[in-house]
């Protein structure tokens, strides 16, 4: 079973990269074969829109790209997480985002990867700065959208208002836990595509549902 991580934050060791590792460690800790990929070290052009990929589903530039396709495909669930950045990802991560409209292109237009009859699994980690209610509403939508263009199943989230300060999440008092839980989760399909649970932040007595995308912070 193979979890891959994909960090969007350009601030390494910092939020969004230490609440991905307690995911990563929740999966390893159930069995989990894990690997982390920061976004921000590798280069990734933005989608050029070619479309040389409606040939074959390949796409024709060739950047450290052609072998994240490979991690993506080959990854039986995701743990995607990057910081809000204007209401959305940031553009590192939407960089791999937009390239995968080779991979939706090929699944969607030309039918390759049909055969592949794995139920992949993806949840999405994300911190912002503020506290609105819409915070976390763009970058869910295109996270649910990028999941649904490569096969994978938005399964569930983390997603933390009112952190700013670099690595500030590790004083957050159930953050890192929770993380951990969604880690473990995420290769337990039955706790976290049926299962409620209770979320752990103190005096929350509000049900969590990962698999509808709902935070009760
Ligand atoms: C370019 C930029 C844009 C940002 N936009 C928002 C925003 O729209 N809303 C918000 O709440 N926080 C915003 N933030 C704050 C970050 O989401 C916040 O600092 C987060 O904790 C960063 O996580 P990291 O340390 O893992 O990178 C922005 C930060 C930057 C650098």
């Amino acid at each position: 079973m193979k979890v891959l991580g994909i960090m969007g934050s350009p601030r390494r060791q910092s939020n969004t990269e230490t609440l991905l590792d307690k995911a990563l460690e929740g999966a390893t800790e159930v069995g989990a074969e894990v690997e982390k990929v920061a976004v921000s070290g590798l280069k990734i052009s933005p989608c050029r829109e070619i479309y040389a990929c409606l040939e074959d589903g390949h796409c024709a530039i060739k950047d450290d790209m052609q072998w994240l396709y490979e991690k993506l495909l080959e990854a039986d669930h995701i743990v995607f997480a990057s910081p809000i950045f204007f209401y959305g990802i940031t553009s590192q991560a939407k960089a791999v985002v937009d390239r995968c409209q080779a991979l939706w292109v090929g699944r969607h237009v030309l039918g390759i990867g049909k055969e592949d009859s794995r139920i992949r699994r993806g949840v999405f980690i994300s911190v912002g700065a503020t506290r609105g209610e819409k915070l976390f509403d763009g970058a869910v939508l295109t996270v649910k959208y990028f999941f649904d263009a490569i096969g994978v199943k938005y399964a569930g989230d983390l997603l933390i208002k009112g952190i700013d300060g670099k690595a500030q999440i590790k004083e957050h008092p159930m953050a890192l836990q929770d993380a951990f839980h969604l880690g473990q989760q995420l290769v337990h399909p039955d706790s976290i595509l049926k299962d409620y649970h209770q979320c752990s932040a103190p005096n929350c007595n509000e049900l969590l549902k990962p698999a509808k995308g709902k935070s009760c912070r």
